[in-house]
């Protein structure tokens, strides 16, 4: 029985806009989250705190948190890479963070500067802090079916890296397809490996675009009994760290088959859509989102 209710986490102004070339002002990423939030998605994911360096686009991280931090209607999670961005994070008004680890060795050495055992290491020093706040992490694993240097990733590291996040207190696990090379071929192996240790209600997927099987992954992974699915507004996203990648699964697209499947989200299409035309229009091209693209010429 695929689910009647699906939580979609919008990570537009997250993993959307780390990838962008240029800086987009902050008051941009203000007006999106807020346009996002009154769509009614239930939880949007703000911004990052980790190093300017690696990721200047979202330099401006502390800012865009102190003018969406009373925002009302949606839960605003931001990943922090350790204490010193969970810290940052706390002072600039964060109320949920995530942490982000890695199936692959090789990803996680670039992505983040440490092995896997490093990084979960790092992450329970998060997720006590937080505990002690009472500040919710989610977990994400990334490379879970496909590394851009590695090739593939067997469905038991996954699992591995899943179930450890899961029990040092990740209220959630989301399963990230990186660079966008899974199939349902390859999901399907690796949802039953991570289910065989993490409950399925606390899991969530995430795939980006690069080869145009993020809908038909989605729909086997609802199939799967997955409830909660990530998602990017207009498509925006990638990952600088995983060449190639393309963005996420357009937020409209996914709504568009949700409701079309019968399945409640509270999200207005419509408002959405009118929430990617913004960002659309601000970036100077097209929506990566086939349901805006129709609706715009109908
Ligand atoms: P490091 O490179 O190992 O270096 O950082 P460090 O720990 O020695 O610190 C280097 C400098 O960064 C120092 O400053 C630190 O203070 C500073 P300096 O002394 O040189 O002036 N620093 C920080 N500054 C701000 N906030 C922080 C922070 N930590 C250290 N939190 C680190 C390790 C993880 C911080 C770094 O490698 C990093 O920021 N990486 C960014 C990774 C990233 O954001 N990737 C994209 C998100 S993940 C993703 O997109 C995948 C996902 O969508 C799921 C999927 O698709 O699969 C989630
Ligand atoms: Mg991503």
């Amino acid at each position: 029985d695929i689910p009647k209710f699906v939580k979609i986490v919008e990570v537009g102004p997250r993993d959307g806009l780390q990838n962008e070339k240029g800086m987009v002002p902050t008051f941009v990423k203000v007006e999106l989250i807020h346009r996002l939030v009154s769509s009614g998605l239930p939880v949007v994911e703000a911004t990052s705190f980790v190093s300017p360096t690696r990721v200047p686009q979202l330099s401006d991280a502390a800012e865009v948190m102190e003018a969406v931090r009373n925002l009302e209607g949606a839960r605003l999670p931001v990943l922090t890479p350790n204490l010193k961005g969970f810290r940052a994070a706390v002072v600039a008004g964060a109320k949920e963070v995530a942490v982000f680890a890695s199936a692959s060795e090789s990803f996680s050495k670039s992505n983040i500067n440490c092995s896997i055992e490093e990084c979960l290491d790092r992450y329970r020093a998060v997720t006590s802090a937080a505990k002690e706040l009472a500040i919710p992490v989610r977990g994400y694993v990334s490379c879970v079916v496909g590394c851009p240097t590695e090739g593939s990733i067997p469905p038991s590291k996954v699992a591995y890296v899943a179930k450890e996040l899961y029990e040092m207190g990740c209220f959630e696990i989301s399963l990230g397809d990186t660079i966008g090379v899974a199939t349902p071929g390859t999901v399907v192996p690796m949802l039953e490996a991570v289910m065989a240790v993490v409950p399925v209600d606390k899991l969530a997927v995430h795939f980006h675009d690069t080869y145009g099987q993020s809908l038909p992954n989605i729909l086997v992974s609802l199939q799967m009994g997955i409830s909660t699915i990530d998602s990017s507004v207009a498509g925006l996203g990638g990952c600088p760290y995983a060449k190639g990648a393309s963005g996420n699964v357009a937020t409209e697209d996914v709504v568009y088959m949700l409701h079309g499947l019968g399945i409640k989200t509270n999200v207005d299409l419509a408002k959405v859509m009118s929430a990617g035309n913004f960002i659309s229009n601000h970036l100077g091209r097209p929506s990566g989102s086939k349901t805006s693209i129709a609706f715009n010429q109908l």
